[in-house]
């Protein structure tokens, strides 16, 4: 079935049975190989992109359901020379370790900040919960994160975030 994707920002048409995993057709069709495959059972958050500006695990993800929606991958944050704020933080973080995560981490954080509004150290640690590192780097990661929501304004200080 030839479907048209539109995919940070592009279109682009690609032939695959409707039911293939949007992470397959990702990374082996378009060359997007930021997501990655890690458990492919919406337990790891390694392969998390956005549609229509929402977090989801692409490969839980039917390619037919994106069509017609926005799917943005962490290739359409920036580049390698120009970097967006939380590539750049994770970066000044040295957050990766192996880095087969990190798309997927920087991908679940970027929702938080389009989230907007305050957001506390809570919030950071909660919400960035849902995807895994198997290096252990999670502090370095929330560290990344943190960064990047100081650097918007955003984050409320670790005593107003306690009850
Ligand atoms: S590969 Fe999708 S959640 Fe693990
Ligand atoms: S840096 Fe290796 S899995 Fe997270």
């Amino acid at each position: 079935m030839t479907m048209t994707l539109t995919i940070n920002g592009a279109e682009h048409r690609v032939d695959a049975e409707p039911d293939t995993p949007l992470l397959y057709v990702l990374r082996d069709d378009l060359g997007l190989n930021g997501a990655k495959y890690g458990c492919g059972l919406g337990q790891c958050g390694a392969c998390t992109v956005h549609v229509d500006g929402r977090p989801v695990f692409s490969c839980l993800t039917p390619v037919a359901a994106v069509q017609g929606r926005r799917v943005t991958t962490v290739e359409g944050l920036g580049s390698p020379g120009n970097l967006g704020p939380l590539q750049q933080a994770f970066e000044q973080e040295q957050a990766a370790q192996c880095g087969y995560c990190i798309a997927g981490m920087i991908m679940r954080a970027q929702a938080l900040l389009d989230r907007g509004g305050p957001i506390s150290d809570a919030d950071i640690r909660n919400h960035m919960q849902t995807n895994l590192c198997r290096c252990g780097t999670h502090m370095r990661i929330l560290r990344a994160v943190r960064r990047a929501v100081d650097a918007t304004g955003a984050r409320t200080s670790s005593l107003e975030a306690k009850p």
